[in-house]
């Protein structure tokens, strides 16, 4: 089988909504043994019961990536029960606004999740993909990171810092065996994007769900599988000689708006 996880254990952040959902079950599928890292552990643990029934490997993990200590003793958990082969930093959070009506107190809560959640992940499994000399790390950005778009200001500026993380962690561990990319999708339809619209645009969700599909000039908003896809690929063997790279998923976003 092309693509194949088999022997390996993932780690997906965020791994139990949206994109995340689509690459816990993508990778167990491909015989993957999934481990999700989740805030929402009800909801992890009602994915990673659902992957098992179909025959396949996932256990839930309850967890705020932003706590370093919860974090280190989770994975140590994993290590200790088979290993670290993936880490997919996926899970994040949004935020509207700019510069001037941006709180401190937002600014702080989003670069928790979105910056310093991946550092605590890639922190934690470095020392045992390190005694392999072999692993793999994906990191979720996005193309608000490298286009400027409006009233995403704390959020762009995460997801900036996601690919100099990737490529700063690439860099430092290129001869030991570790690859660090990230993927930057534009919009994808998910619980996120539903749940920013209707905090945001209360009574206008469908019109607003309409003008965000219309941003993409493919002419709709990507399903998560379509993610999972181009994540299970950057996973895999197969994938063996891309590191330090951003994917661009986008329907036509960045290029061929004008
Ligand atoms: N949906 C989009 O349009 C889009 C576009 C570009 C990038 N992204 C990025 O993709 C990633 C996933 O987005 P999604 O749309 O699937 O989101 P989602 O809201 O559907 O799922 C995110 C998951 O992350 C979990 N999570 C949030 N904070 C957490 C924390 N502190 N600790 C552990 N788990 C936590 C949530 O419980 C949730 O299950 C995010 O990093 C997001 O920024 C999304």
């Amino acid at each position: 089988m092309i693509f194949s996880l088999e022997g390996r254990s993932a780690i997906i952040t965020g791994g139990a909504s949206g994109i995340g959902l689509a690459i816990s079950k993508l990778f167990a599928s491909q015989g993957g043994d999934v481990h999700i890292l989740e805030l929402n552990g009800a909801l992890a643990e009602e994915v990673a019961s659902e992957i098992r029934s179909s025959g396949y490997k996932a256990t839930a993990h309850e967890v705020n990536i932003a706590d370093q200590e919860k974090v280190k003793a989770v994975i140590q958990t994993i290590a200790d029960t088979g290993g670290v082969d993936i880490l997919v930093n996926n899970a994040g959070i949004a935020h509207v606004g700019n510069a001037l009506n941006t709180t401190e107190a937002d600014f702080d809560r989003i670069l928790n999740v979105n910056i310093k959640g991946p550092y605590n992940c890639i922190h934690a499994v470095l020392p045992f993909m390190l005694a392999k000399s072999r692993g793999v790390i994906l990191n979720m950005a996005s193309i608000a990171a490298t286009i400027g778009i409006p009233d995403r200001f704390a959020y762009s500026t995460s997801k900036g810092a996601v690919i100099s993380m990737t490529l700063s962690v690439a860099k430092d561990y290129l001869k030991q065996g570790i690859r660090c990319n990230c993927i930057s999708p534009a919009r994808v339809h998910t619980p996120f994007v539903d749940g920013f619209i209707s905090k945001n645009y209360p009574g206008k969700e469908q019109e607003m769900f309409e003008k965000l599909s219309a941003t993409q000039p493919i002419g709709r908003m990507a399903k998560p599988e379509e993610i999972a896809y181009l994540a299970l690929y950057l996973c895999s063997e197969e994938a063996g000689f891309i590191t330090g790279c951003d994917y661009a998923i986008d329907g036509g976003f960045t290029r061929l708006n004008n």
